[in-house]
């Protein structure tokens, strides 16, 4: 419901929010929480597969963000963005601020082979080419993604929101926070911090990488015996690692398995593997949209709308987005308060 319905989608004459048909929910929340409405746009297919954008009202001079999330039809959903970046470009907005919640193509940030590309640069060579100015995101694959982007990036974190959550589900004095692989385990840590410093281990995981999605599990490392267990990962895609992980845990004693994960992607089979873990809860974000089909009695889905709305406030006002990186700035406080307010009991 916009606030100032005479400017549809403008919080301000100058604040415009357009989104692409990815994750109509989320925009929505999102424009909520910004106290307007997205932009009047058409968007649809031509027959042969292509696309086409129209916006329904002027933005020469306006801070505009483009809110889409890239989930399937990953492809078509990127190349949407794209061409609705370039109609804003075309139109004079002043700013292109583009939103990604997840960004796709984010874990091909390497080569591990000759003759492979690093697709997630070439997906920020495609923003600057349509004419981004400005890209924001959650929770990217790896930190280092931001210097692909030879311009602001807000690399924003779902931790706050997720922690605060958890927080209240566990005993405080017998959780084990475990990194489901090595090479997260600096965010684990960072997890551990909001657990009052509690105690780190890992899953030790190695991948064939000749086959997509394939994990072949290790060992687990650190004392989980008799703990309240908190696995946190970036993503859940078909679940085999979080999956392996959780059984891992159990073998070793766990108590109860808590997993929590920004990305909810839930690519098959990940909802039967998930419920048939003995997973005690798997707790994501809303940055994906999850359909009825894919969701399950453990699954508890968390929103990131203000968390969006806030840090397009703050670039918009020329405020501090770093501020919303640190859990105790009061930013973040309104932020968890505002996506948790509808949880049941909370
Ligand atoms: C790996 O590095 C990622 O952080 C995720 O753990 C992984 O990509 C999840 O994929 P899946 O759920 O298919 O195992």
């Amino acid at each position: 419901m916009s606030h100032n319905s005479h400017f549809s989608g403008k919080l301000t004459p100058e604040l415009v929010l357009v989104a692409g048909r990815s994750h109509p929910e989320l925009a929505t929340a999102v424009a909520e929480n910004l106290g307007i409405n997205c932009l009047n746009t058409t968007i649809y297919d031509f027959a042969n597969g292509e696309l086409y954008v129209h916006y329904k009202e002027s933005v020469r001079g306006c801070d505009v963000f483009v809110l889409q999330t890239h989930t399937d039809p990953m492809n078509k959903n990127i190349m949407e963005q794209l061409i609705m970046i370039d109609a804003l470009k075309r139109a004079s907005a002043k700013s292109i601020n583009v939103i990604c919640p997840f960004l796709g193509y984010s874990r091909q940030d390497k080569k591990h082979y000759g003759r492979e590309p690093i697709s997630a640069r070439l997906i920020f060579d495609l923003f600057t080419a349509a004419g981004a100015t400005r890209i924001m995101s959650i929770d990217l694959h790896s930190a280092q993604l931001q210097g692909f982007f030879n311009g602001p990036v807000d690399h924003l974190y779902g931790m706050p929101i997720l922690t605060e959550y958890i927080r209240r589900r566990v005993d405080l004095e017998n959780v084990v926070v475990v990194s489901p692989d090595a090479g997260r385990i600096r965010v684990a840590e960072q997890w551990a911090e909001r657990f009052n410093n509690a105690p780190l281990a890992f899953i030790h995981k190695t991948r064939d990488i000749s086959q997509p999605n394939v994990v072949k599990h290790g060992r687990v490392v650190g004392d989980v015996a008799g703990k309240e267990c908190v696995i946190t990962d970036d993503l859940i895609d078909t679940g085999g690692t979080i999956v392996g992980a959780v059984k891992a845990l159990y073998e070793n004693g766990a108590k109860s398995v808590i997993v929590a994960a920004t990305h909810g992607i839930l690519s098959d089979p990940a909802r039967e593997r998930l419920m048939n873990s003995g997973v005690t809860e798997v707790v994501v974000t809303d940055t994906l949209p999850i359909s009825q089909e894919k969701r399950f009695e453990q699954l508890t889905i968390l929103s990131v709308a203000p968390l969006l709305a806030q840090a397009a406030r703050a670039v918009f006002e020329s405020g501090s987005v770093t501020s919303l990186l640190n859990a105790h700035d009061v930013d973040v406080q309104n932020v968890i308060k505002s996506a948790l307010k509808d949880l049941p009991g909370w």
